[in-house]
């Protein structure tokens, strides 16, 4: 028997304004019919002044600890992807740590943009699994909204406000039929830092900057990167695509998501959607839809689930769950 990071609890957090394609379209250059034939996007949330990605994933832990049934304070790790932190430094992992009373533990970010929870989860599993931390929350949060240009038409449009939130636990089980993070696997490649970054930082111009994408491009190389990652992934936990029961995805495009679904034989309705309803929260939006999933009902326990994401840098990863 070797330990596994088991997921027993998942929660979400939105901001409470959400904005229609028609609403963006009175201030920028677009159309509904346009973001939806080329993203599926039909909403986002926007965060308003208070909520910043440190309160967004406050109240997504707090919900994912309480559909666990766990007490903050038995958490010991806290990970947070994100890369629009609350402030450049301390991580805002210790806000949400301070915010949940959760008492000593281990807390700090990760950034890995869109591919960031993958990041932070296998983070937290390996910690988990050397045996240094019993329970962990990992957490994918953003205000992306904070980094647009929302005048340039070809970027604000794609991009919400959310976190979402999982307790990992860790428990005995065995290779394949056991729950738990089965295996992991996480790329990146520097050399496309010029398709999809942001124009600003601490440690270049001061300034935060604003989110810059080559969107063709970026949307060639997901679909490769993301259907390898996958199968490489798989191959590692012994399984086959056939065995899955759910895909969860990054939600950045509709069509990355079909297209994605098509090259590894796989029934698009086993994937879970979201991004008509959150638009692209980068690190978010992969916990964002497990929770959605879970909460009305499609992914229970004992499936067998795959989470994926690329993002900036490139990076991309990931996962083989058995929820
Ligand atoms: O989360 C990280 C990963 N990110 C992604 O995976 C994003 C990947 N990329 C994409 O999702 C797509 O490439 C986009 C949605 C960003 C763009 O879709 P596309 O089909 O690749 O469109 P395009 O960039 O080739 O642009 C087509 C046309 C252009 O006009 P011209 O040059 O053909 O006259 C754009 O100017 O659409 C125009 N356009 C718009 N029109 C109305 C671009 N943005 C808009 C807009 N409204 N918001």
């Amino acid at each position: 028997m070797t330990i596994r990071s088991v997921i027993i609890g998942t929660g979400s957090a939105l901001p409470a304004r959400r904005v229609s394609n028609a609403e963006l379209a009175e201030q920028v250059d677009t159309t509904d019919e346009w973001i939806v034939e080329r993203t599926g996007i039909r909403f986002r949330h926007i965060a308003a002044p208070h909520e910043t990605t440190a309160t967004l994933a406050t109240d997504a832990a707090r919900a994912a600890l309480a559909k666990a049934g766990v007490e903050a304070g038995s958490i010991d790790l806290i990970v947070l992807a994100t890369a629009t932190p609350d402030q450049t430094f301390p991580a805002s992992a210790t806000k949400v740590q301070a915010a949940l009373e959760v008492g000593d533990c281990v807390a700090f970010d990760v950034a890995a943009v869109c591919s960031g929870f993958l990041y932070a989860l296998q983070v937290a599993d390996s910690m988990i699994r050397a045996g240094a931390h019993r329970r962990a929350l990992v957490i994918g949060a953003e205000t992306f909204s904070r980094i647009l240009d929302w005048e340039d038409r070809t970027t604000c449009v794609l991009f919400g406000d959310g976190a979402g939130a999982v307790v990992l636990d860790a428990q005995e089980g065995d290779q394949v039929s056991g729950r738990g993070i089965l295996a992991t696997r996480l790329h990146a490649d520097g050399r496309h830092n010029d398709l999809l970054y942001v124009d600003g930082g601490p440690s270049t111009t001061g300034t935060v900057g604003k989110l810059r994408m080559k969107g063709r491009e970026v949307f060639r190389h997901a679909v490769v990167n993301l259907a390898a990652v996958m199968e490489e992934s798989l191959a590692a936990a012994g399984l086959e695509s056939a065995e899955v029961d759910w895909v969860v995805p990054h939600q950045a495009n509709a069509r990355i998501l079909d297209a994605t679904a098509r090259k590894l034989g796989l029934d698009p309705g086993k994937v879970i959607v979201t991004v008509d309803q959150h638009a692209n929260t980068s690190a978010a939006s992969v916990p964002l839809a497990l929770d959605a999933a879970v909460a009305d009902g499609r992914i229970k326990q004992g499936d067998l689930i795959v989470l994926e994401a690329m993002g900036g840098g490139f990076t991309w990863g990931a996962a083989v769950v058995r929820f």
